[in-house]
């Protein structure tokens, strides 16, 4: 089968940094499907991995966290999917990833795929949708329903993949005013447009501003990006017992200390944490996803595709791993399909 892959962690600009590969097909086990392919999204876990060291693997490792495509055979004791379904999902960072022609995972972190979507637009959902999810509603349990309520949630990086679909699903799916951040025209209306009441910019000083927008204090913070640079204002605007949660990786310690007048509680999301420890209900993101696929297909929410990046190829790969270093995408890049 065709993949992309990679033996050295060299610089996006070096050709060698992704390449072009053919590899065995693999083999379902017991639990698992094989799918084929169609599309892939790309998230900033790919560039992390990527990213240059002196490591060099001696078999062509694949990278890919995101993929929707047709399960092309079962292993023994598959339950909840048959050949020929239509899927899409994440999974797991502990295995080879999805950048390739077929893909092998485990069938209970996989959701049918929106039926309304094409693979393209439904492969920019799973990675993002399960974290935005587990973020919000049980990490921060912000609570489900239409009941109006006082509380504010701001969301740091709002027009970024998983930004995205936060702000969709607390619009949608709570009660709560949604404050986004956002630094340039084109990302702020994005924000707007995926349901932010307000946005304001992380390029500027947050108090001053979220003052003005929700003088109450934020009750729920979601913060996706910077979160150090962030950190101080977070806690600043923080209601007394509030809850902040983070899902990026701080490249210097937190003061936690400064959350402890407030008796504020800091929440970490891994979205591959249930798939590396089964104990944690390892059903739980199959639900997720099909209950977005629901959602979606309802018209309730929509795909964050916002480029198409072409046929999956080494190149293509590189062009959306440099786009997606630059920290201004907005949505999800994905690429779809193999060259004939
Ligand atoms: N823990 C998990 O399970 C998990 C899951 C997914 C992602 N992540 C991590 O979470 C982070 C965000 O992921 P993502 O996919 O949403 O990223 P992304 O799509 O690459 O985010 C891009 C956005 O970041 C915004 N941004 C850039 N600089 C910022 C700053 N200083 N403050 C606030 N926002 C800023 C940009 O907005 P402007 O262009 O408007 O500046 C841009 O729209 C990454 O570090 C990723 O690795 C973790």
């Amino acid at each position: 089968m065709r993949a992309v892959a990679l033996h050295k962690y060299l610089p996006v600009d070096n050709p060698e940094a992704l390449i072009d590969v053919e590899l065995p097909t693999p083999e379902p086990g017991p639990g698992e499907l094989r799918v084929r392919v169609h599309a892939i999204s790309v998230n900033p876990v790919d560039v992390k991995v990527r990213a240059p060291k002196s490591q060099v693997e001696t078999t062509p490792r694949v990278l890919g966290w995101d993929a929707a495509g047709v399960v092309d055979a079962v292993g023994p004791g598959v339950k909840l999917f048959r050949p020929g379904d239509e899927v899409y999902y994440a999974g797991s960072i502990a295995r080879p990833g999805t950048n390739a022609e077929f893909h092998v995972v485990d069938e209970r972190i996989v959701g049918r795929k929106p039926r309304s979507l094409s693979f393209a637009q439904a492969a920019a959902l799973p990675l993002t949708s399960i974290t935005a999810w587990e973020l919000l509603f049980e990490r921060l349990e912000i609570p489900q329903g239409n009941a109006p309520s006082q509380d504010v949630l701001l969301v740091v990086g709002g027009a970024g993949g998983v930004g995205s679909m936060a702000l969709q699903l607390a619009r949608k799916l709570a009660g709560v005013t949604v404050v986004a951040t956002a630094s340039r025209p084109e990302s702020t209306e994005w924000c707007e447009a995926q349901g932010a009441h307000h946005v304001i910019n992380h390029r500027q000083s947050l108090v001053p501003q979220l003052q003005k927008r929700a003088p109450q204090g934020v009750r729920y913070i979601a913060s996706l990006t910077a979160t150090d640079t962030h950190f101080p204002e977070l806690v600043e605007v923080a209601t007394p017992f509030g809850r902040l949660g983070l899902i990026d990786d701080p490249t210097k310690p937190l003061d936690i200390s400064a959350m402890k007048r407030k008796s504020l509680s800091l929440h970490w999301e891994f979205m591959f944490t249930r798939p590396l420890y089964e104990a944690a209900d390892p059903l739980a993101q199959h639900r997720i996803l099909n209950r977005v696929a629901d959602l979606v297909d309802a018209g309730t929410l929509r795909t964050t595709m916002t480029q198409d990046f072409g046929p999956i190829t080494a190149a293509n790969l590189r062009r959306a791993h440099a786009a997606i270093e630059s920290g201004r995408t907005v949505g999800k890049i994905v690429l779809s399909g193999f060259p004939s």
